[in-house]
């Protein structure tokens, strides 16, 4: 029989290519999401897909018989986190809770909690190293308030749980319907469509991205080597480009000879960000796409969307 594993927020940009993932490598998937963001032509064909909200009171029998929970699941757009501080919490921190619970009732031999760059916000020494987290907005906040439930589902019920701070993500099916879509998603298809893609502030901002692809990688990893079980990890490239080199690399490819329009600076927005992987990297996992090949890959994957329509 299939291992079984649950993911939830699987109708979402990372828990989609997760499910694909797991399903590729012989896994059965339970795929739980409550369509909030997700969408479900995001789901890959195969997977239990369960419509259920992580905050049900009955949601603890959907991870019976799981070897492994991936809790993805989190109210995550930061304007929409800030205008909705109190169901921001319901999910990220009561919605936490409610699936660290069930794990337990259930006996889950492993969680992985996905927690975010953003806990780093508040510090201003890169690269960001695990252990000094400062987070500042709504966002941020009830990410970290759902890492220190799993700290205290760890300590105190003794669950097995792994958290994995993940950095910038791009890649197939990044959430593009936002007001604000993340920026590698805003600049390509504003491009591809001959448009001019906006900038935020002076283009200055640093991030490091990483692909989905090498945070799936590390998720499998995580799920079959229990020696590096239980840790928090940073998952990013390491390197970090300023947000104008981004629109540099993305207009390259396409070629479109359009030239970006400067907004007013958006508040609450971190200056830079850059994983410390050290830790990370000591596990064997290392990022092997590159910002290039991702680019490529990531155009040629927004063209035929935008021609599918
Ligand atoms: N994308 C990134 O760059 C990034 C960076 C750091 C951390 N993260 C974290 O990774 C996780 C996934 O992010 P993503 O980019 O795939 O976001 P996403 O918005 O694409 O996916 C989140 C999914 O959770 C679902 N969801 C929300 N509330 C729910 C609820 N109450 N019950 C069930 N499902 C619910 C949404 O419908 C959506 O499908 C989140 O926890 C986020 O905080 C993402």
């Amino acid at each position: 029989m299939r291992e079984r594993i649950v993911v939830t927020g699987a109708a979402g940009f990372i828990g989609s290519n997760l499910c694909k993932m797991l399903l590729q490598e012989g896994y059965s998937v339970v795929a739980i999401d409550n369509l909030l963001a997700g969408t479900l032509e995001n789901l890959p064909e195969g997977v239990d897909f369960k419509k259920v909200d992580v905050c049900d009171s009955d949601f603890s029998r959907y991870v019976e018989g799981a070897i492994a929970v991936f809790h993805l699941a989190a109210r995550n757009c930061l304007d929409d986190c800030a205008k909705n501080p109190v169901d921001t919490a319901r999910i990220n921190v009561m919605g936490t809770a409610n699936v660290l619970q069930a794990c337990v009732e259930y006996k889950v031999p492993h969680v992985i909690y996905s927690d975010t760059s953003a806990e780093y916000e508040g510090i201003n020494m890169f690269p960001s190293k695990i252990d000094s987290v400062k987070p500042m907005s709504i966002y941020a906040c009830s990410k970290r308030s759902g890492a220190l439930m799993a700290e205290g589902f760890k300590n105190y019920y003794g669950l097995n749980i792994s958290t994995v701070r993940y950095f910038n993500v791009y890649g197939p099916a990044q959430d593009w319907r936002r007001v604000i879509p993340p920026v590698m998603s805003a600049f390509t298809i504003k491009l591809l469509q001959g448009e001019s893609p906006f900038i935020y502030g002076t283009g200055e901002k640093r991030r490091d991205f990483i692909h989905v692809d090498d945070i799936n990688r590390f998720h499998l990893m995580l799920i079959r080597e229990k020696l590096i079980q239980g840790g928090t990890y940073n998952l990013g490239s390491g390197e970090d480009y300023s947000i104008l080199e981004i629109f540099e690399k993305i207009e390259s490819e396409i070629c479109s000879g359009i030239k970006p329009i400067f907004k007013p600076e958006l508040s609450g927005e971190a200056f830079r960000t850059l994983a410390d992987i050290s830790e990370t990297c000591k596990t064997g996992w290392t990022p092997q796409v590159t910002l290039e090949a991702g680019i490529k890959s990531f155009v040629a994957y927004t063209r035929e969307r935008l021609r599918l329509g």
